[in-house]
C-alpha cells in the first residue's frame, strides 16, 4: 500500500495589494465593517495583462524546487480553479505547456472554494491506485475578473492568488483520508449567472458576477464544516486532540473560528491568511498552507486538518501527516 505524501508547496500573490480603504471609494462600506464581519484588510488584485496561468506557473515552480524535482518528473496535473484562462483546454494544459513536460495526464477541476480541496482528492487516488508517482495539485484563481465591483456584498470578499503542492508517491504516511461532497439543490445560493436570463429569481441582472446570499452561505458553510470534522476524525478513528493545525479555507475569519471552536483548537494552531489574502477561493488553502510551512509553523510528521466549503454547495476535507 502505498500513500500519495507531501514534497513541496509554493504559492503566489499579484503584486497589486488593493485595501478596505480603496474599496471605499467604490461602493457604500468602510474598513471597520471589512474587519469586523469578515476579517479582511487587504486582497491581491492581478495585472490587465496577468492570467491564472501565469500567477499559477510562479506557484507551481515555488513548489517543485521545494520538492527538489523539475517538471521533467511530473506525471499529472490537477488544477483547481473557477477562473480558467479559457474555456477551453484545460489550464492544466496550458501550465503544462508553460513548464515544457508533454504527455502527463492533466485536466481542470471545478468545485469553486473546495476546488483544491477536490483536486488534492483525486491526485491521492491516482498515486495510491498506481497511476501517478509524482502530481503537481494546484488552486489558482483570478476572481477579480468575474466580481462585480458595485456590489458591496461580494466585492470586498475576494481576491486573487495561486498555490500549488507536488505530491508523490510514499511508503510512509501522508494522506490519510479525503471527504469530498457536493449538493447542487443550492446552486443558486452562490453562483455566476451565465447572462441576464440566466437568473432563478426573475431578476434582470448582468451576467458573469458572482452572486450571493451571503448570511444564507455563511449559516450552512458554518454548520457544515462542523459536520466534516466529524466526519473526518471517525473515519480516521481520531480525537480532537490528534490535530495539530487547521488549514481552513479562508472566507470569513468567523466562519475560520467556529470550525477551530468545534475542534476545541486556539486560534494559534489554525493558519490564517485571510486578513491579508480575502477569500481567493481555489487557492487559498495551498496559499495558507504553503504560508504555514515556509515560516516553518507546520513540521514533518505533525497532523494537518484542510476543509473547505464553497459554491455548489461542494464542501470536503483532508487529513494528512505532513
Ligand atoms: N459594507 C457595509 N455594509 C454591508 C456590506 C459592506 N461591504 N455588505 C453588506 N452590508 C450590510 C447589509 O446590506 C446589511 O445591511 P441592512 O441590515 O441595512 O440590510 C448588513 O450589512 C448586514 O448584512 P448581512 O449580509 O446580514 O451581513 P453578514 O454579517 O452576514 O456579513 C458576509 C456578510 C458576506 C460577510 C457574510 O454573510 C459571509 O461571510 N457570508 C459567507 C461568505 C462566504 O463564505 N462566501 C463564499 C463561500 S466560499
Amino acid at each position: 500500500m502505498s500513500f500519495a505524501r507531501l514534497s513541496g508547496t509554493g504559492s503566489y500573490l499579484p503584486e497589486r495589494v488593493m485595501t478596505n480603504a480603496e474599496l471605499e471609494a467604490l461602493v457604500d462600506t468602510n474598513d471597520e465593517w471589512i474587519r469586523e464581519r469578515t476579517g479582511i484588510q487587504q486582497r491581491h488584485i492581478v495585472g490587465d495583462d496577468e492570467t491564472t496561468c501565469d500567477i499559477a506557473e510562479h506557484a507551481a515552480r515555488r513548489a517543485l524546487t521545494a520538492a527538489g524535482r523539475s517538471p521533467s518528473d511530473v506525471d499529472l496535473i490537477v488544477f483547481a480553479t473557477t477562473t480558467p484562462d479559457r474555456i477551453f483546454p484545460a489550464t492544466a494544459c496550458l501550465l503544462q505547456a508553460r513548464l515544457g513536460i508533454h504527455g502527463c495526464t492533466a485536466f481542470d477541476v471545478q468545485a469553486v472554494c473546495t476546488g483544491f480541496v477536490y483536486a488534492l482528492g483525486i491526485a491521492d487516488r491516482f498515486i495510491r491506485t498506481g497511476g501517478a508517482r509524482c502530481a503537481l495539485v494546484v488552486g489558482a484563481e483570478t476572481l477579480s475578473r468575474i466580481v462585480d465591483w458595485t456590489d458591496r456584498g461580494t466585492c470586498v470578499l475576494f481576491g486573487d492568488g495561486a498555490g500549488a503542492v507536488v505530491l508523490e508517491e510514499s511508503k510512509g504516511a501522508g494522506i490519510h483520508s479525503t471527504h469530498l461532497h457536493a449538493d447542487g439543490h443550492y446552486a443558486d445560493l452562490l453562483h455566476v449567472p451565465r447572462d441576464s436570463t440566466d437568473d432563478p429569481a426573475g431578476n434582470e441582472m448582468p451576467g458573469g458576477y458572482i452572486r450571493m446570499k451571503g448570511n444564507e452561505v455563511f449559516r450552512m458553510a458554518t454548520n457544515t464544516l462542523g459536520r466534516i470534522v466529524d466526519e473526518t476524525l471517525l473515519a480516521n478513528g481520531l480525537e480532537k486532540r490528534d490535530i495539530d493545525w487547521l488549514v481552513p479555507h479562508q472566507a470569513n475569519i468567523r466562519i475560520i473560528a467556529a470550525t477551530a471552536r468545534k475542534l476545541n483548537l486556539p486560534l494559534e494552531r489554525v493558519i490564517v491568511t485571510v486578513e491579508r489574502h480575502g477569500n481567493t477561493s481555489a487557492a487559498s488553502i495551498p496559499l495558507a498552507l504553503d504560508v504555514g510551512i515556509r515560516d516553518e509553523r507546520i513540521q514533518r510528521g505533525d497532523m494537518v486538518l484542510l476543509e473547505a466549503f464553497g459554491g455548489g454547495f461542494t464542501w470536503g476535507s483532508a487529513l494528512l501527516t505532513y
